[in-house]
């Protein structure tokens, strides 16, 4: 099954207006390995029907069934983990007396911000015993979010957190799909959250301690990029952390607020 040139414009086209995903040609198998499955779902016969009836009135659902889809979810526990050791080194040096507010931006299925948990639950057990802390996760996708909240992994997922979190973090009464506990659990707040949309950061009326905006800029165009760490920054309170994925440090333009730690790593100076 295969989409024609056109076809894959307009679906290429879309994404990228409304979610701000390149798709260059180079990406057409891919899309179309990736919805072949919709297509065969719903009994269309070929592509042409298909993408005739999301761009119609009746196939509006059918367009967020289309990112959940093309988007790429991949994390892992402590994925990159020098921002959590970060994150320690950065919390001891404050006197906190308030809440602290965390934003994992592109949460995917909610293994960052477990981490980011499991990382100041660590922090309020040994030395800060005051630490309270609510962490704030989106992403564009409706299911992957579901999936976060659940907080229901596969044995082999948990091969990056150490003995030490598993016991403590994790339920195993059901063995063959542990559960992070209700505890941890319970200070996550999930919600669906465009990054491309300017209309959404308005919504945001507090300021945040710590924001993770990890291998997820990648997929954005520059001009996207760019916009998406200015209303990100504008988020942050001044002295708090900024984070990106390693691998998308070439891509960070000069932003007068941020100011760099280290690579990936950045502090709201103004
Ligand atoms: C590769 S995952 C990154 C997960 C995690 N931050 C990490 O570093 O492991 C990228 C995530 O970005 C999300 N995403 C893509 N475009 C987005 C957008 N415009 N707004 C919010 N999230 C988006 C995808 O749905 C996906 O879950």
């Amino acid at each position: 099954m295969l989409l024609t040139v056109d076809e894959f414009n307009k679906i290429a086209n879309f994404v990228t207006n409304k979610y701000g995903i390149k798709l260059p040609i180079g990406k057409k198998v891919m899309v179309e390995s990736r919805l072949s499955e919709r297509v065969e779902k719903l009994k269309f016969e070929g592509f042409t029907p298909y993408v005739e009836y999301i761009f119609s009135r009746k196939g509006k659902f059918e367009l967020s069934e289309l990112i959940e889809h093309i988007s790429t979810n991949e994390t892992w526990f402590f994925r990159e983990p020098e921002h959590f050791k970060y994150i320690t080194t950065y919390l001891r040096k404050k006197d906190i007396t308030k809440k602290i507010r965390v934003w994992s931006s592109a949460c995917s299925s909610g293994e960052e911000a477990y981490s980011i948990a499991m990382t100041l639950e660590e922090l309020k057990e040994t030395e800060v015993p005051g630490l309270d802390y609510k962490i704030w996760c989106t992403d564009i996708s409706n299911e992957i979010l579901q999936k976060a909240s659940m907080g229901i992994y596969s044995k082999g997922h948990l091969e990056n957190l150490k003995k030490r979190h598993i016991d403590k973090y994790l339920d195993l009464k059901n063995s063959d799909k542990p559960r992070i506990t209700y505890d941890l659990r319970s200070k996550l707040i999930f919600k669906q959250f465009n990054l491309i949309d300017e209309k959404e950061y308005q919504s945001i009326v507090h300021k945040f301690d710590i924001i993770f905006c990890r291998n997820v800029l990648i997929y954005f165009n520059r001009d996207h990029q760019e916009k998406v760490i200015t209303h990100l920054a504008s988020k942050l309170k001044i002295g708090g952390l900024f984070m990106i994925g390693h691998t998308e440090t070439s891509i960070f333009k000069k932003i007068e607020s941020l100011k760099m730690i280290r690579p990936a790593l950045y502090e709201r100076v103004k």
